[in-house]
């Protein structure tokens, strides 16, 4: 099951993405996640992207398109992947259908996460995320259960650098403007899928299963 995750920022796609990974067993790739990892080693490609992370802008589409690449190149996906965070742009969508047909490895489904702009900033704003694992917590909406403390691994959670919400603000513009209209570029070729934002934990098995036809999880 290949699938890919869209929604604004604080849709939930992260953590749609790590239920569906620790029950179905589907890898996650966000490409958000890859970058704040090169950031906080300040690695070359880290230093290359933080400044446009840090402001909510875009990373440029060649230097994403790259990394999508060799990731789903070297990897090993037994039971398919799901891509959070790309594509983004037009370029970006038009690159992965190159590269998935090169590999053989088609899309089933574009899940779209719909949540009203109003709930995003108070999710944004309280999200912490653990600087270990990267488990997502949200400090009233998801506690971990000692505070700043991640539950899974002990590491520190922290604040994103672009949760801020003069960022914030920035990111829910950007994609107004070049990521939703992706979403019709999908619809046309029937592969959207859309899931209520304010879903629960079980509601994510229920989708899974009914929406998405797959029924091997292990919740
Ligand atoms: P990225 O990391 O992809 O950020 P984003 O798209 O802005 O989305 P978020 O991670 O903020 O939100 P999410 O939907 O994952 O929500 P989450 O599950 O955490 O990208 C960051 C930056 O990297 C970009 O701005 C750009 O600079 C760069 N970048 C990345 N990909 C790129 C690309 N393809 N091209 C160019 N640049 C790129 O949930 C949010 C909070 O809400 C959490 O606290 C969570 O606990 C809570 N929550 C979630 N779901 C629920 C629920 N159902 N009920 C209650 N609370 C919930
Ligand atoms: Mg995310």
């Amino acid at each position: 099951m290949n699938l890919l995750i869209m929604g604004k920022p604080g849709a939930g796609k992260g953590t749609l993405a790590s239920i569906m990974q620790d029950n179905y067993h589907i890898t996650h790739i966000s490409t958000g996640n890859i970058f704040r990892e090169e950031i906080a080693k300040q690695s070359p490609l880290g230093i290359a992207v933080e400044s446009f992370i840090t402001k909510g802008e875009l990373v440029p589409d060649e230097l994403t398109n790259n990394i999508v690449k060799s990731v789903l190149t070297q990897g090993h996906f037994p039971n398919g992947f799901m891509l959070d965070g790309y594509p983004r742009t037009k370029d970006q969508a038009i690159a992965l259908d190159r590269i998935l047909t090169e590999l053989n490895m088609p899309l089933n489904f574009v899940v779209d996460i719909e949540v009203d702009d109003e709930v995003l900033l108070k999710r944004i704003t309280g999200r912490r995320v653990c600087s270990g694992c990267n488990t997502i917590y949200h400090i009233s909406l998801h506690p971990s259960i000692k505070q700043d403390v991640c539950d899974v691994c002990g590491g520190i959670l922290i604040q994103r650098e672009d949760d801020k919400e003069e960022s914030v603000r920035k990111r829910i513009q950007i994609y107004n403007q070049k990521t939703e209209p992706l979403l019709d570029y999908y619809r046309q070729k029937n592969l959207i899928v859309t899931l209520d934002g304010r879903f629960k934990r079980e509601d994510v098995f229920e989708f899974v299963e009914t929406k998405l036809g797959i029924t091997h999880g292990n919740h």
